[in-house]
């Protein structure tokens, strides 16, 4: 939203200007280049490490402010540890924790990423970059007076006008950068959707935004409540028939693979407000219900990035955008409705309408498209909050093979997944006494219920439901973010697609 920064890649050169960047190993160990540029600021380093009591440690950093013998205006300075002890996953962090202490005014940096000993991957360098463009990320679109007087490392920061990073390789980093870039874009485009006020992002709006992709080549198709209606997509529409809002259900196509090859399905919750409907929630925090549509975000960010980086792949994205709102139209408890797939339910609680959207989502895309794997992506339960916080995002899986596929790319990503159970014995519990089903299963395992409706409406398609109402929305602070809308699951997603699904 702010000011990206642009990225570009040099040869190494002992040369440090603006806000200058470097990196040390264990006891300030630095490589030659970074040896050779901070020489004519004689014994600088040993003795501001020293008075930092700074050892060189993974992550550990300090900033000097115009040091003296050099031209650079700041000296940032990041301890990579026993690079034995280095792993793949760190990169992107540590470029997030340098760009934290990139000041706001700051217009160039140049960053010498030189290992102390051997050379650095192209990967490892286009990850730290990567990392530097998503904590550079600042939604402040609404801010009508911007401060820019704070000098470091905060919540303020903005985006500098220009990185340069001096490589071993600058060749092959661009290449890797080619690709990163675009995950950044999808990332932040997730970010922007899921941090845009309620007001202004409404269905209508949010599908318009999805339709945006077809400048990437990305196939849309948005069905309106009558297209809808006519498919017999009740669950979903009863959602948000309180609203004034119309409902959206929006498909992208990106045909990347080869021919007739079926495509991976990606499927979100797009609840664009959710109030909890007749069953209202408390007001305490319900604002926070702007994020319930960063399932649906996640897909857009990743359809982006799939498309801005040409992958080979067939993948559909498909997202049901609703408005969550109690009025004399809304939903009832009490209510039965006959889904797409023609199974009823019994509605008890209008606030566990996520499932009653992504029940005909998910119906409707496992008809339209027949895909090899399907993913969903919902904040779906405040209950998954309770068992794992805000660390893990909960999946749900009725495939060993795919759930071991997501939990390695979750360890890769560092946008980290833990499976949950599923079983008959939690099946029963949302049996209803009057339809075939009901859409809450009352007090315990309430994410683990959730996920049995969803079950009840995917068939033998091997399919995964991500829970993100702990990882997408209210997120804290990391290296890579300032927080609230982490863009969570398409860099997740993007590595799993790349690692299994590109030929
Ligand atoms: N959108 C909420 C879940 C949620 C809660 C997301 C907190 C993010 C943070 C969902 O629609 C909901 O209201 N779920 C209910 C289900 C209950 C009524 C069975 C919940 O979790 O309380
Ligand atoms: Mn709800
Ligand atoms: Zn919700």
């Amino acid at each position: 939203m702010a000011r990206a920064p642009k990225i570009s890649f040099a040869p190494l050169k002992p040369q440090l200007t603006g806000t200058a960047v470097v990196l040390t190993g264990e006891d300030i160990a630095t490589g030659a280049v970074t040896k050779k540029a901070l020489a004519d600021a004689g014994t600088l380093l040993a003795r501001a490490a020293k008075a930092e009591n700074f050892k060189g440690k993974l992550g550990k950093m300090f900033a000097l402010v115009a040091p003296s013998g050099l031209k650079a205006e700041r000296l940032i300075v990041v301890g990579l540890g026993k690079l034995k002890d280095l792993k793949p996953g760190e990169w992107i962090k540590l470029g997030g924790k340098a760009m934290s202490k990139v000041p706001v005014s700051a217009s160039n940096v140049t960053v010498l990423l030189e290992l102390p000993e051997g050379k650095l991957a192209a990967s490892a360098a286009a990850d730290f970059a990567l990392g530097m463009r998503l904590r550079a990320y600042k939604f402040d679109r609404y801010k009508t007076k911007k401060k820019d007087d704070d000098t470091t490392n905060s919540e303020k920061n903005g985006a500098p006008a220009n990185i340069a990073i001096a490589v071993d390789d600058p060749a092959a980093a661009r290449k890797e950068w080619a690709s990163r870039e675009a995950i950044g874009e999808g990332v932040v485009l997730a970010r922007d959707l899921v941090n845009e006020p309620p007001n202004v992002l409404y269905p209508v709006e949010f599908a318009r935004r999805a339709s945006v992709l077809k400048k990437l080549g990305v196939g849309i198709d948005v069905l309106d409540r009558k297209a809808m209606q006519k498919l017999g997509m009740n669950a979903l529409l009863g959602v948000g028939q309180g609203s004034s809002h119309e409902s959206r259900l929006v498909v992208m196509r990106w045909n990347g693979g080869k021919k007739g090859t079926p495509p991976v399905a990606i499927v979100g919750k797009g609840v664009c407000f959710d109030t909890g409907g007749i069953s209202i929630k408390p007001a305490g925090s319900m604002e926070d219900m702007k994020g319930d549509m960063a399932g649906a975000a996640c897909v857009v960010g990743l359809m982006h990035a799939l498309a801005a980086r040409k992958a080979k792949v067939n993948a559909v994205g498909v997202i049901g955008v609703v408005e969550n709102m109690p009025d004399g139209n809304a939903q009832r408890p009490g209510d039965i409705v006959k889904s797409m797939s023609g199974q009823t339910i019994e509605i008890i609680n209008t606030d566990a309408e996520g499932r009653l959207v992504l029940g005909d989502a998910l119906w409707y895309t496992k008809k339209r498209f027949k895909p090899s794997f399907m993913v969903n992506l919902a904040t779906l339960t405040g209950a998954i909050l309770v068992a794992l916080g805000q660390e893990y995002a909960g999946m749900f899986s009725n495939s060993d093979k795919l759930s071991e596929r997501l939990t390695l790319a979750g360890q890769d990503t560092g946008e980290r997944v833990w499976r949950m159970p599923l079983g008959p014995e939690y099946d029963k519990l949302i049996d209803s006494k009057f339809a075939d089903m009901k859409n809450t299963g009352g007090r315990y395992g309430g994410s683990i219920t959730a996920a049995q409706f969803l079950k009840r409406f995917v068939g033998d398609t091997p399919w995964a439901h991500l829970d993100v109402a702990g990882t997408a929305m209210a997120s804290p602070a990391s290296d890579i973010n300032t927080g609230w809308a982490a863009g969570w699951g398409v860099r997740l997603l993007n590595h799993w697609i790349n690692t299994h699904h590109e030929d």
